[in-house]
């Protein structure tokens, strides 16, 4: 049973280290409006890399980079064995803030920087890991780096994964440095905790400090690519059209509309959507668009996969278009291992904070991590509940509580059993 940590002599986190840290690594990919663009192993991505790892090397951790490009850092503890993990990501949306993966990464480095300063060595060791495309805005499925860590996905089929661009994941790897030798699937740690901003509204709207994930939900992501005929815009009378641009536009709002039906926590979204050829006068011949679908309760989810898959066929017979579907990321929900979550709820609740449990709507690499080991979440509120643009911000306050959170929660487990 692990007991609570907090008393007068407590250690704490420097807030001032961290946020200027994430200042330093929002600096690279800087989108000069705030926020930060590091896709996954674009040059961007390698120098965020580059500087975590200096940090890590300053810290003396033990550093290694396993066959993906996970980054893992190691404090060792009085025994041998598997480590208590926290961490995140570094890689960015092309619109991203600079909080998203790198406040769990740079927090997680802040706690061991912390145990390091206070002269602490845990009972278990302590690791701090960033993975390796998380975002999968570059190269799907999301949580890649994660998933191949826990056994998902084998080495070699993530290497031949291809991106937006064209690249190929293995290449790129290899090009920014970072394919290390370290195997794949990696070690099970003996825990895992990851600290994160909520990247939704709950939190702030009842005026919660911490949020103790319960599990985060189940998201299918497709691509469906449209063919119809490419035509003169101003000859072809509406009647002899085959308009892949109008049945991706249609397929938008049969995603929505089934999304909204369904209620509760169902949420579609078309977030990427390419024409071809893209010009004023001519009826597009071809559409890529991308579906994502998220739930909490798995069979809604499913129910709205298939919905939307009537759908698409329906709007495709109708408009005399073929349709090629490839499903890029299909995860089940999670849930979060209870004694972790309820360590964070009274953890949060002895510092004082006010806690609120709740599931998470974005993915997270701890629910790759779950696969392996007990695995939980501390969640921070995030303003006007906005991620994925530049404007995503979580006051300072609000970082630093996390990241005691993390620390009392990370010490607790590197002390006690569960
Ligand atoms: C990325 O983390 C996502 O939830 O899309
Ligand atoms: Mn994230
Ligand atoms: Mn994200």
């Amino acid at each position: 049973m692990v007991r609570g940590v907090v008393d007068g002599g407590a250690p704490r986190i420097d807030a001032a280290r961290l946020l200027s840290r994430l200042e330093e690594l929002g600096r690279i990919g800087d989108t000069q409006d705030g926020g930060c663009s590091r896709l996954a192993l674009s040059d961007e991505d390698r120098q965020g890399r580059d500087l975590v790892v200096t940090w890590m090397r300053d810290l003396d951790l033990d550093v290694s980079i396993d066959k993906i490009g996970n980054v893992v850092a190691v404090l060792p503890g009085r025994e041998d064995g598997p480590p208590v993990m926290c961490g995140s990501h570094i890689d960015t949306v092309a619109t991203g803030g600079i909080y998203d993966g790198n406040l769990g990464v740079l927090g997680g480095l802040e706690v061991l920087e912390t145990i390091v300063t206070e002269g602490i060595t845990p009972h278990r060791a302590m690791a701090v890991a960033f993975f390796t495309d998380e975002e999968g805005a570059r190269f799907a499925p999301v949580m890649l780096g994660s998933l191949v860590y826990a056994g998902g996905m084998s080495v070699e089929d993530a290497y031949d994964l291809v991106g937006i661009d064209g690249a190929r994941l293995g290449e790129e790897l290899k090009r920014i440095g970072y394919l290390g030798a370290a195997p794949c699937p990696g070690l099970a740690p003996h825990a895992y905790v990851e600290m994160h901003i909520e990247q939704g509204p709950v939190l702030e709207s009842h005026g919660d400090m911490i949020g103790a994930v319960t599990g985060v939900q189940g998201i299918s992501w497709q691509e469906l690519v449209l063919t119809g005929q490419l035509n003169h815009a101003g000859t072809t009378p509406m009647a002899y059209r085959h308009d892949a641009g109008f049945a991706a536009a249609a397929i938008a709002v049969a995603a929505r509309d089934i999304a909204t039906g369904l209620g509760g926590d169902q949420v579609a979204t078309v977030g990427k959507c390419d024409l071809g050829p893209d010009l004023v006068n001519v009826v597009a011949g071809k559409a890529a668009l991308t579906l994502d679908l998220r739930n909490t309760d798995g069979l809604v989810l499913a129910d709205a996969e298939r919905q939307i898959a009537e759908a698409v066929d329906q709007i495709a017979t109708k408009e005399g278009i073929s349709v090629a579907r490839r499903q890029l990321a299909r995860f089940k929900p999670v849930d979060f291992d209870a004694r972790v979550v309820d360590l964070v709820e009274s953890t949060a609740r002895a510092h004082g904070y006010r806690v609120r449990r709740l599931p998470s709507g974005a993915g997270h690499d701890a629910q790759m991590l779950s696969r392996l080991c007990p695995a939980g979440m501390v969640f921070v509120p995030s303003r006007a509940g906005i991620s994925h643009n530049p404007a995503e911000f979580t006051t300072p306050e609000q970082i630093e509580a996390g990241a005691n959170v993390l620390l009392d929660v990370m010490l607790g487990l590197a002390e006690d059993d569960l």
